[in-house]
């Protein structure tokens, strides 16, 4: 059945129609915007959007450190981008010649406790990282020994830029 010029549409079928094609306008216009928009808005955020998690802290000249033992590094450093401005602290510490290593290698440690961030005190005598805030209880090479903490300390690499010692946080 054909419709002539005056004659009312039947409002159930002209219906559908619309609401069908309102449907697909708003289906393409979406995805054009998401398709379009999410590069537009990384390339104008530029490096803002990425994460500003690392950083290489300098611990020092090598030749300082002690043998078999740890020296502790406090750091404080800003990292900006576009938005914001970051500031990072904490603790390190670091050993020359770890065990079983050979000489000209390093252990470095992160000082931040794995249960809640406290920062750990190393005990050259008791040989032995102690977290003052639940008592948690590290070996040497950062491994748990007794107490609450769910992983070792976190073992951070290490290079030597121009005679510089640097541990990557
Ligand atoms: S924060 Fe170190 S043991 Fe709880």
């Amino acid at each position: 059945m054909t419709h002539e010029a005056g004659e009312p549409k039947k409002a159930g079928v002209v219906g559908r129609r619309d609401v069908l094609s309102t449907i697909g306008f708003w289906i393409a216009t979406v995805a054009s915007a998401a398709i379009l928009g999410i590069p537009s808005v990384r390339f104008a955020a530029g490096k803002s959007l990425e994460q500003v998690t690392e950083h290489w802290v300098p611990i020092g000249s090598p030749d300082k450190l002690t043998p078999g033992d740890f020296t502790s590094v406090v750091y404080s450093f800003r990292l900006k981008d576009a938005w914001r401005e970051v500031k990072k602290e904490g603790l390190i510490y670091v050993r020359s010649a770890p065990r079983g290593g050979s000489s000209g290698e390093f252990l470095a440690l992160s000082g931040v406790c794995t249960h809640l961030g406290c920062n750990v005190r190393w005990s050259k005598d008791a040989s032995r990282f102690a977290c003052p805030c639940h008592s948690g209880l590290y070996d040497a090479d950062g491994a748990v020994i007794s107490g609450p903490p769910p992983k070792p300390l976190r073992q951070l690499e290490t290079r030597v830029t121009d005679g510089v010692l640097e541990a990557h946080i």
